[in-house]
């Protein structure tokens, strides 16, 4: 038997061959970081739980006709997806002032913004992803013109879609982030949604208490991050309702013992 080969191995994620030409596999993690890595911690079940809320949120933009890079979940942290060549931007989508954009501007945690805003950060950890603007995208041709107009409309048609699925089960999309992909044919290429959504890279508040039910936990040292993981995946219908008896681990456990 021959071990996979890594392609590539990120902060929350690894990324392995995939069986067939063009195709990865992703493999979800548990470790945790923030701030550029400065704070690193293991959420227990998480990459079970972020493998599972993302495999659900890209069928259902998939269903809407929002192209991505998800092919099928493979296991409990695995999920087979397209090969892409990634573009180096963090697209960040904002509904209501939080984090970056409330230490940078001075706006109070919590106000709704008057429009969705989009800002673009480019991935490089080594820079600290700094926010670039339209013109430096151009400029250093991160990305061509006709691409951003992709990247922005598909941004849109993200939060609108998420702001009303979050909406419906009592959670308010604060901001999250995207990234996309080129894929290739012959010369040609077009702009497809990868990486995943989670609560890893969304701002999801409780609508009726504000309660956060994301990555802040950890970043902010609220603690309880795997049971605000685990409310957003009950409230999206992937796991049992409150007060049944079986948890995520559980759940990873007794599928390993299985498959053995
Ligand atoms: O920190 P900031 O306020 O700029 O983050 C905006 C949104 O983008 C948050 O939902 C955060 O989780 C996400 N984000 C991310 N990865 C980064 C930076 C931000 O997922 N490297």
């Amino acid at each position: 038997m021959s071990r996979r080969r890594q392609i590539y191995e990120g902060k929350a994620k690894i990324l392995y061959e995939g069986p067939e030409p063009g195709t990865l596999i992703q493999y979800f993690k548990d470790d945790a970081t923030a701030f550029n890595a400065q704070k690193k911690g293991t959420i227990n079940g998480k990459g079970v739980l972020n493998n599972r809320i993302s495999e659900h949120v890209f069928t259902l933009l998939g269903n809407i006709g929002v192209p991505t890079h998800f092919i099928r979940r493979l296991n409990m942290r695995e999920q087979l997806i397209r090969q892409v060549e990634i573009v180096p931007l963090e697209v960040i989508v904002r509904n209501v002032a939080a984090g970056g954009l409330s230490k940078r501007l001075g706006i109070e945690e919590g106000t709704q913004l008057p429009r969705t805003l989009i800002e673009y950060c480019l991935k490089d950890d080594a820079l600290g992803d700094p926010l670039v603007t339209e013109e430096h995208i151009a400029c250093f041709g991160w990305a061509n013109p006709e691409e951003m107009h992709d990247i922005a409309d598909m941004a849109i048609r993200v939060n609108d879609f998420l702001s009303g699925l979050f909406a419906g089960i009592g959670i308010r999309l604060v901001d999250f982030k995207l990234e996309f992909g080129r894929i290739w044919d012959g010369d040609y290429s077009r702009i497809i949604l990868a990486d995943e959504i989670s609560p890893d890279n969304c701002r999801l508040w409780d609508a009726a208490t504000g309660e956060k039910l994301d990555k802040d936990r950890f970043r902010r040292d609220l603690g309880g991050e795997v049971e605000a993981y685990q409310e957003v995946a009950r409230r999206l219908g992937l796991l049992p309702a409150e007060g049944a008896d079986t948890t995520v681990l559980d759940m990873e456990t007794h599928r390993k013992k299985r498959d053995k």
